[in-house]
C-alpha cells in the first residue's frame, strides 16, 4: 500500500511573518495527521524558519530547486548539502516553471536529480506536458521523453528514492484542472512505462498530482487508483485549504 504525501510548493510567496503564521497553523492542525505524508517546500531563505517551526511535527520540510553541482563557483546556487544543513526531506527538481522560465533541459534536471539521491534527498521529480503538446496527442511521449532522460543516469534505483509528481503545465495556477479520468490515465502510463523496468518499484512510487489541487477538487483526484496524493501550489498558501486537501489523503 503506498501512503499518500501531499507537497505544498509555496514558489516565490511568503515573509517570515506571513510564514510563521501560516507554519503555527498548520503544526496545529496537521499534529495527529495518520496514514499520508505531508510536506512544505518553501524558498529556501526560509528554511531556517521552517525547521525551527516544524522541527517536532509530523509535517516535513524542502527545497524547490538546488544546484547540480555539490559547491563551487555557482553564484546564487544552492547545493544538495545546504539544504540537508537545515532539515529538508524533500526537494522539487524539475518543475515546470525551472524548465520553462528558467531553460533547465530534460539533462540539467536528470543532473539535479542525481545529485539529490547521491545527497540523500528525496527529489520530487515533476513532469508534464503543455497544452499545445497535449492538443498535438504527445502527451505520453513527452513525459517519456523527461523520465527517459532521469532513468539514463539513474535507473531506476533513483527512482526507488523519489516521488514523481504529474503537473500537466496547463493546469498549473490556471483553476483548470485535469479531470480525474485524465489525471489517472497519465499516473498509470507512468506507473506502466516504470514497471516494465521494475514492477516491485514502479508499484511502490508515489505519483502525485499537481495543477490547480484545492480542497473541492482533492478528494476525487486523490481517490483514483494510480494518483498518491498532490503537489499544492496557490492553495497550499492557505492554511484552511491546505489542511482540507491534506485530510482529503487521510481518508
Ligand atoms: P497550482 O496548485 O497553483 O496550480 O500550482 C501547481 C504547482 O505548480 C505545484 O508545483
Amino acid at each position: 500500500m503506498r501512503q499518500k504525501l501531499v507537497a505544498g510548493n509555496w514558489k516565490m510567496h511568503g515573509s517570515l511573518d506571513e510564514n510563521q503564521a501560516l507554519l503555527n497553523e498548520l503544526r496545529i492542525a496537521l499534529a495527529d495527521m495518520r496514514n499520508m505524508a505531508c510536506a512544505v517546500c518553501v524558498p529556501s531563505p526560509y528554511l531556517a524558519q521552517t525547521q525551527s517551526v516544524l522541527a517536532d511535527s509530523p509535517i516535513g520540510w524542502g527545497a524547490q530547486n538546488m544546484s547540480e553541482y555539490a559547491k563551487g563557483a555557482y553564484t546564487g546556487e544552492v547545493s544538495a548539502s545546504m539544504l540537508l544543513d537545515f532539515g529538508c526531506h524533500y526537494v522539487i527538481i524539475g518543475h515546470s516553471e525551472r524548465r520553462a522560465l528558467y531553460g533547465e533541459t530534460d539533462q540539467v534536471v536528470a543532473a539535479k536529480f542525481a545529485a539529490a539521491i547521491k545527497a540523500g534527498l528525496t527529489p520530487i521529480l515533476c513532469v508534464g506536458e503543455t497544452l499545445a503538446e497535449r492538443e498535438a496527442d504527445m502527451a505520453e511521449s513527452v513525459i517519456a521523453r523527461q523520465l527517459d532522460a532521469v532513468l539514463a543516469v539513474s535507473g531506476m534505483a533513483g527512482m526507488a528514492q523519489a516521488v514523481i509528481a504529474y503537473e500537466p503545465v496547463w493546469a498549473i495556477g490556471t483553476g483548470k484542472t485535469a479531470s480525474p479520468a485524465q489525471a489517472q490515465a497519465v499516473h498509470a502510463f507512468i506507473r506502466q512505462k516504470l514497471a516494465v523496468q521494475d514492477a516491485d518499484i514502479a508499484e511502490r512510487l508515489v505519483i502525485q498530482y499537481g495543477g490547480s489541487v484545492k480542497a473541492a477538487n482533492a478528494a476525487e483526484l486523490f481517490s483514483q487508483p494510480d494518483i498518491d496524493g498532490g503537489l499544492i501550489g496557490g492553495a497550499s498558501l492557505v492554511a484552511d485549504e491546505f489542511v482540507a486537501i491534506c485530510k482529503a489523503a487521510q481518508s
